[in-house]
């Protein structure tokens, strides 16, 4: 398999053909007698129509109509928009998603597993991918990956625990590995893959956090490039489309059966598709292709590492960088300072500077580097946290005792999906040590489970439960 260096865009010959159907739509349009009941702005809210423009309500139209083609199956201008993603992202098939990655991971698990097949997957697994689990009623066997503790934060997954799994169990449906972490940890998909391969087990990898990877070398090299058989992106996340909008890639040399993850979404994805996000997905990637998008990455790579330098001159200040354990993307940039919780330099950094992260733990706070930030966004947040590390905070720690990131590995006592169904009750939080879970609970971000249908409730649980009073338990 050869691994691109990174893409060559030199030839600027950037197409997105939904993106041209809506301009074609508004500047021919029809007499509207459909769906969406607004009727391009016509009948809305005036103040929400001022806020929003009005042009938006002329791209929100749904599909069918328009010559836009269809979402499932695929047909016209949103196949072809699916088409080059699929070229662009390296994959034989994209799926373009809305309701963002969770849907993904949802059509993944129901049209691969069936109830009491096994799921090789990473303990801190976005909640999706147990939602996945009491669709089809698989059942996890857990990856443990290594803990950072002085982080606060999971690690990488060890290949070698994988192909631990892998021989003792012959009834494995699929390995199914979060990467990178949501604080931006990679593992060593490639190991992985090979592992699965020889096992004939395909892999999956919710890459939700990396969908900018295939545009720049300094990035870790996406599953889809290291052997994965199904890769799913957040575009929404980082890649600059909307809020909700995702893709689903199925790759070249994949094991799985296309036709039922298709299927799968066919029966989960709503049937009146928006076409606002869908363009956006065509215009993500056709801008990620461009020149000018691939050297927006590059600033993106470059901010990111001007902030870790302007860190690494802060005394009370660390990040969390890539050592001989395990990689990191480096556009997530895992701050944790002496003396303050993540969860109290949050605060700071909100209330007396206006700035807005994208989480934080009891440990630490994660930055995002996005294409959209500017080199000056850097500079002020430098600026402050500099500032912050000269003042002393001690008067007003913080006092919250809740945990953040849940560390714990789930003791399962029951089918995930047995026990979603099961006759439930609901106690006091105190009372339900020693029961089952009948619910998930997995607060985001970063929306790694706490509790888990069919989990053992133990008193370790309890320290991340402090905004709880009850819990919903099998009833006894
Ligand atoms: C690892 C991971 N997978 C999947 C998801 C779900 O993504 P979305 O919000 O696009 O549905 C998330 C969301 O945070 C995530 O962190």
């Amino acid at each position: 398999m050869t691994i691109p260096e990174t893409l060559d865009f030199t030839q600027e010959n950037v197409k997105a053909p939904l993106v041209d159907a809506v301009k074609y739509a508004i500047d021919n349009p029809t007499y509207q007698f459909h769906i969406p009941g607004h009727t391009k702005g016509l009948g809305v809210y005036s103040d929400f129509k001022n806020l929003i423009g009005k042009k938006a309500f002329l791209v929100d139209t749904t599909d069918e109509f328009d010559n836009l083609g269809t979402l499932n199956p695929a047909t016209g201008p949103i196949k072809k928009a699916q088409e080059l993603a699929a070229s662009t992202f390296g994959a034989k098939k994209t799926f373009f998603l809305l309701n963002g990655s969770t849907i993904g991971n949802l059509a993944i698990a129901m049209g691969i597993t069936k109830k009491g097949q096994k799921i090789i997957t990473n303990r801190n697994c976005h909640r999706s991918v147990l939602t996945g689990m009491i669709i089809s009623g698989a059942q996890p066997l857990w990856l443990v990956p290594r803990r950072l503790d002085e982080w606060g934060i999971w690690g990488s997954v060890q290949p070698e625990d994988v192909e631990e799994l892998l021989e003792h169990n012959n009834d494995v449906a699929m390995v199914w590995l979060t990467n990178p972490t949501y604080e931006g940890v990679v593992s060593d998909v490639k190991s992985i893959s090979l592992i699965c391969k020889k096992y004939n087990v395909p892999l999956v990898v919710d890459e939700a956090h990396g969908c900018l990877w295939r545009f720049n070398k300094h990035l870790p090299t996406s599953s889809l490039d290291l052997g994965a058989d199904a890769v799913i992106h957040s575009l929404h996340k980082t890649g600059g489309s909307m809020s909700q909008s995702s893709m689903l890639h199925i790759s070249e040399n994949s094991i799985l059966d296309t036709d039922k993850i298709e299927k799968a979404l066919k029966l989960l994805h709503t049937t009146s598709p928006s076409i606002m996000l869908l363009a956006s997905l065509d215009a993500a990637r056709a801008y990620l292709e461009s020149n000018k998008g691939k050297n927006h990455v590059e600033n993106t790579v470059k901010n990111a590492k001007y902030l870790r330098k302007r860190i690494d001159n802060i005394p009370n200040m660390h990040h969390l960088k890539s050592d001989f354990r395990y990689q990191t993307d480096v556009t997530k940039i895992f701050i944790k300072s002496d003396g303050l919780s993540g969860k109290r330099l949050e605060s700071i950094l909100e209330i007396d500077f206006k700035i807005e992260v994208e989480s934080a733990s009891d440990v630490g706070l994660l930055i995002l580097s996005n294409i959209g930030n500017k080199r000056s966004d850097f500079e002020y947040l430098a600026d402050c946290l500099e500032k912050i590390s000269k003042k002393e905070y001690s008067d007003i720690c913080y006092l919250e005792n809740k945990k953040h990131m849940p560390m714990l590995t789930p003791i399962i006592r029951m089918n995930i999906q047995d026990a979603f169904y099961s006759e439930k009750e609901t106690v006091l939080k105190e009372h339900s040590i020693g029961r089952i879970a009948g619910e998930i609970i997995a607060e985001c971000p970063p929306g790694i489970s706490i509790l888990i249908p069919g989990e053992l409730i133990t008193e370790e649980h309890m320290a991340y439960l402090e905004d709880y009073d009850c819990v919903e338990v099998i009833k006894a």
